[in-house]
């Protein structure tokens, strides 16, 4: 059997372990120490913002973000259709009520067109959302040019869950920087990891000293245990800190490569009946995942596809299936641009997530375009 190529696999610089070992030399092997405040000073500077706080995941820092901006039983969050559960399950955990927005065709994120449906709709029957989410998908900035003057003309807070696009840019603005206060994810598929891991960012100190102070238990400053307030236990570990800013080091690195990749496979099939995900105007991507959608009259499922590679041991993977389509969200509103057109199911009906990691090889990415282009009979 070929080795095994995986869709994208933590990539290690060697760096991280250095960092671990201090902490080992040091012991810090705690929600507590100089990785944790290290790599909270250093991911401020890469992005520009003033203050974040690491956190245990990208899950956990929207929870705490929806927390600050207020959300409770009964409000009204609107959210991106297409992501992953982890954008917008939090708000079920605050009891609160979640409408979708669909995707516009431009960028994949969220359409500012069925947004301002969603929020003339909502302003009529007198039930404004309390905070919208927008995902930056794929590693790729939404049209803030656009949304941000909505939301703000609705008077609606804007969460940005940035979990996929550390590195990206709108209008030279890292993604991260758009949101009242913005969320990353470290997980283990992301363009950098901890292992596991997030954080939350904001230019806002209040807000991050709260999500601080509630990520630890919201232990009061007393020389006792004492709670006023409910807690969680939602700090990142010293020692993951650690290999974020080993990661760190060369992240712009990491997104170069990913780009090239992306290069590679548009130039590879551009004979092939599928086309790659748009790159938006004013938007640099990290390009963290390639993506491709099988065009309208090819009969090619994305299963067909991703069997044809697993059957190489090439992981791909479909795009996320929106959250609208999900069985425990089907009653949930859902605002698109067209009626008679989801974007959102589009790509998920055609989509196929290329294996993207940073450190494949030329021989890697030739096995994989091989694979992919017989898989079409070409
Ligand atoms: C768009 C998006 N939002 C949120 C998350 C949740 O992050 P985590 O897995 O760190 O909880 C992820 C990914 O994992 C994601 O891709």
């Amino acid at each position: 059997m070929s080795k095994r190529i995986y869709l994208s696999p933590p990539h290690m610089n060697g760096s991280e372990i250095g960092y671990i070992q201090q902490a080992f030399d040091e012991n810090w092997i705690a929600p507590a120490g100089p990785n944790l405040t290290g790599f909270e000073a250093e991911m401020c500077e890469y992005n520009g913002i003033r203050c974040s706080v690491a956190l245990s995941s990208g899950t956990a820092a929207m929870h705490l973000a929806l927390r600050y901006i207020g959300i409770t039983r009964g409000d009204v969050v609107f959210c991106s259709d297409l992501t992953l559960s982890g954008s917008c399950n939090p708000v079920i955990y605050e009891g609160a009520k979640l409408v979708f927005i669909d995707s516009q065709e431009s960028s994949w994120n969220m359409s500012p067109v069925a947004l301002e449906k969603a929020l003339k709709a909502a302003k009529k029957r007198g039930t404004l959302p309390k905070a919208v989410i927008i995902v930056d998908l794929y590693g790729q900035s939404a049209n803030y040019d656009k949304i941000l003057p909505l939301c703000r003309e609705y008077g609606v807070p804007v969460i940005e869950d940035a979990a996929e696009a550390l590195g990206a840019e709108f209008n030279g603005r890292k993604c991260g920087t758009f949101g009242e206060i913005s969320i990353f994810s470290f997980n283990g598929n992301k363009i950098i990891t901890t292992s596991g891991g997030g954080m939350a960012v904001s230019d806002d100190a209040q807000a991050i000293e709260k999500i601080h102070f509630w990520a630890n238990q919201a232990k009061e400053p007393a020389n006792y245990y004492l709670h006023k307030e409910l807690g969680f236990n939602y700090r990142m570990s010293n020692i993951c800190a650690g290999i974020g800013r080993g990661q760190l080091r060369t992240l712009d690195e990491r997104i170069a490569r990913r780009k090239e990749i992306n290069a590679f496979y548009i130039e590879s099939f551009k004979s092939l009946p599928v086309t790659a995900a748009p790159v938006f105007e004013g938007s640099k991507p990290n390009y963290w995942l390639t993506v491709f959608t099988i065009d309208e009259g090819c009969e090619k499922t994305p299963d067909e596809i991703i069997s044809a590679l697993a059957a190489d041991n090439i992981e791909a993977r479909r795009a996320w299936n929106p959250m609208h389509s999900q069985p425990y969200y089907s009653d949930c509103e859902y605002f698109k641009e067209n009626e008679d057109f989801s974007v959102s199911e589009h790509i998920f009906q055609r989509g196929i997530c290329m294996p993207s990691g940073s450190q494949m090889t030329a021989e890697d990415l030739e096995r994989v375009a091989k694979v992919f282009s017989s898989a079409f009979g070409k």
